[in-house]
């Protein structure tokens, strides 16, 4: 099969006619991929929805496609987003696509440098704040209005609208819905895109969302006004799906729950150690819920999305690790140094 790009794959469910000019990178038909190492700890057959497979390397491909499709069928010259960094990585490539400039506003030293290399590789325009995300959203939804630009956060509906397109795929690769679905939560778009799709296939999994323990805003029911965590994509007091994610939660009898940033780092490494999937830290923390609550998993499959690669965020990578010493060129130093014979 030819793959063709997640409008083309699932018109039929998304709100596009003939005249819409499709705006597409090849994105979606991510794998599921299984995870020996994950199912032995938590006793359940699991799989990974890794959306780092993605052409910018994030789930949110997915949901960008329609949303600059959209924006350029209404006749929008420009789109703009707030971004903890995949979401101005994805908006800069598709506005760079559609040839159409992106601004994009950002919490300044809180990006992960993978994210920050791609929005400047695509040439959108980057504004750095002194502020977190919540921040930079707010500021980003007004400004959009006032210029006449396409807003392409996943308050635009079409991003929600086209990102449930990962719970078909499951279901189809599955065969069947799993019984619990577990992924990260920060601006609580993608939980509420999951369970929307599910639901529209009449299937029920229980959806399980994982937020950072010191940015656990829908965990507490307030507001966190300094969210923190090593997870910098869900570093969000305040998500915009708020609502929309407590539904999923009730509705799917599912749970929404908060994992330390050491429970997402062992996780992480966990899934790069023994899995062999190579993820950014926020995305391990689906998993890093599952094993947290393994005693609660009901019998049956277990997915968790896997939302963006590793390779977006080298420096949590390489912090982690002592560089080895530089040796010679010759043979006998590289076996001293590898510790060989
Ligand atoms: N995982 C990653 C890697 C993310 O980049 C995000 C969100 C999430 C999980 C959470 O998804 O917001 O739909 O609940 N990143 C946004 C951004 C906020 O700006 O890139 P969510």
């Amino acid at each position: 099969m030819t793959w063709r790009g997640v409008i083309a794959e699932h018109r039929e469910s998304l709100p596009v006619t003939d005249a819409t000019p499709v705006v597409t990178l090849l994105e979606g038909g991510t794998p599921l991929i299984p995870a020996p190492a994950v199912s032995d700890i938590v006793r359940r057959d699991v799989f990974l929805k890794f959306e780092g497979m993605n052409p910018t390397g994030s789930f949110k491909d997915r949901g960008m496609t329609l949303a600059v499709s959209k924006a350029i069928e209404e006749g929008a010259s420009a789109i703009a987003c707030a971004s903890t960094g995949n979401t101005s990585a994805s908006a800069a490539a598709y506005a760079a696509r559609a040839g159409i400039p992106c601004l994009v506003v950002l919490p300044a030293g809180k990006i992960a440098a993978g994210k920050l290399a791609q929005a400047f590789a695509h040439g959108a325009t980057v504004v750095p704040i002194e502020g977190n995300f919540d921040d930079a959203l707010e500021i980003v939804r007004s400004l959009a209005s006032d210029l006449g630009v396409a807003l392409v956060n996943s308050v635009n509906p079409y991003r929600i609208e086209a990102q449930k397109t990962a719970a078909f795929e499951v279901l189809d690769d599955l065969g069947h819905a799993p019984v619990v679905h577990a992924l990260p939560v920060g601006n609580a778009g993608n939980i509420t895109a999951y369970w929307r799709g599910y639901t529209e296939r009449g299937a029920g999994p229980h959806m399980w969302g994982f937020q950072a323990a010191g940015s656990a805003p829908l965990v507490h029911g307030e507001i966190v006004e300094n969210p923190e965590t090593v997870a910098t994509a869900i570093r969000i007091g305040n998500p915009a799906s708020w609502d929309a994610a407590i539904i999923a939660r009730d509705d799917s009898a599912g749970r929404i729950d908060a994992v330390t940033d050491e429970e997402i780092l062992a996780a992480y490494a966990l899934l790069s150690e023994r899995v062999g999937v190579y993820c950014e830290p926020a995305s391990a923390a689906g998993v890093a819920g599952i094993i947290k609550h393994a005693d609660a998993l009901p019998e049956g499959t277990i997915v968790c999305t896997i939302t963006g690669h590793g390779l977006k965020d080298p420096d949590t990578a390489t912090a982690r690790i002592d560089l080895p010493a530089t040796v010679p060129a010759t043979i006998e130093a590289v076996a001293a140094a590898a510790e060989l014979g």
